[in-house]
């Protein structure tokens, strides 16, 4: 049973660091998910990132630093979309692709010359990043394709069995999804990698100008942790996006073991009539911000109950509805 540490007490994050310094990696919470963490230059913490999660090593891990100023030594040019891009959003939950320097081990981007970098917001994960003179790499704290963790309840049952020595406690993380990834093209201008908790909407208001989505189902994505199947729960899943997905639903007496979950009562209302009894919805009072903090939370609840399956209703992509769309999809692509 893995190690539960207050971050009130200081000296539990020396304990934090002692576990680095053996070389085993600690989950911690920030404001999207729980990341499991490892100092930059420590490959043995970093390779015990890779088999506690079962990630495969060509896929890449996010690299958190404290400061834009610290981000620097880890790139080869910080570009000014960049530098624009992390005086609006940064400490917060946007994470910027760009060229890497030899300070980042090929270990921790796949041998690929780019890195993911991301400076947190979460007091706790700062409160880390402050004590040590280096980057951290955190990756979700989830099993591979996994539901993502947002609590230290959930990343003690997803990797507890799998060693886990310590997680910090922070309660309930705030956004409940992950960063947004972008990356820039010339001729192209940003484009969003990974939808996250950083809308479209707003990123478009900072730079001024249109971004692009990476095309969902591209066969070879940009960011290798988004392959088609991801966020599974253990139960098959089914996602609709209109009426033509109906063919995709279970029988009509099978209906009732399983479980409808929207993200706002008024989507898709043609699903209302189909006989499901159990309908779960992520936000009540259609708010995205609430709907993307309980996503993750309702997915596992819902894995654990007694349903055969779960069947969900794609939203309207507008501010972080495109996030919840794409963790649904994905979540769902079993069936
Ligand atoms: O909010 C977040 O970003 C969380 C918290 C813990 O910080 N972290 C997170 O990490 O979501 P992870 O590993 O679960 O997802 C990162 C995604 C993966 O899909 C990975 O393939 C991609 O980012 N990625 C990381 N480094 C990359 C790189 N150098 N090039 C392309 N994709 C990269
Ligand atoms: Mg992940």
């Amino acid at each position: 049973m893995p190690l539960l540490l207050d971050p009130h007490y200081p000296e539990q994050f020396d304990r934090v660091i002692k576990c680095f310094l053996r070389g085993h990696p600690v989950a911690l919470p920030t404001e999207t998910v729980y990341g499991l963490a490892a100092p930059i230059s420590n490959i043995e913490a970093i390779s015990r990132v890779f088999s506690m999660k079962g990630r495969p090593h060509f896929n890449p891990l996010v690299v958190h630093v404290p400061t834009r100023s610290k981000a620097k030594d880890y790139v080869l040019e910080f570009p000014e979309w960049a530098e624009k891009l992390a005086k609006d959003f940064w400490p917060g939950p946007l994470s910027l692709l760009l060229p890497k320097t030899d300070r980042v081990p090929d270990l921790v981007t796949a041998a690929s010359s780019h890195v993911v970098l991301r400076c947190p917001s979460h007091p706790v994960f700062r409160n880390l990043l402050s004590r040590m003179n280096e980057a951290v790499v955190a990756p979700s704290a989830n099993r591979y394709m996994g539901i993502s963790p947002v609590s230290s309840r959930d990343v003690i049952k997803e990797l507890g069995p799998f060693g886990l020595e310590a997680v910090v406690d922070g309660g309930v993380c705030q956004y409940g999804v992950e960063s947004t990834i972008v990356s820039y093209e010339r001729g192209q201008g940003l484009i969003i990698l990974r939808p996250g908790a950083v809308t479209r909407e707003a990123l478009e208001a900072s730079l001024g100008q249109r971004v692009s989505i990476a095309s969902l189902q591209s066969s070879s994505p940009a960011v290798p942790g988004t392959a088609a199947r991801h966020y599974s729960p253990s139960k098959p899943m089914c996602y609709l996006k209109g009426r033509e997905d109906s063919v995709k639903l279970p029988s009509i007496e099978e209906r009732r073991y399983w479980a409808l979950l929207k993200v706002f009562p008024k989507d898709q209302p043609w699903v209302d009539s189909l006989g499901f009894e159990k309908v779960f919805y992520l936000s009540e009072r259609a708010s995205d911000v609430e709907a993307a903090s309980n996503l993750f939370r309702v997915l596992r609840n819902l894995d654990e109950k007694e349903f055969h399956g779960i069947i969900c209703c794609e939203t309207n992509d507008s501010g972080l509805g495109l996030a919840i769309n794409d963790r649904l999809s994905r979540a769902s692509s079993k069936i």
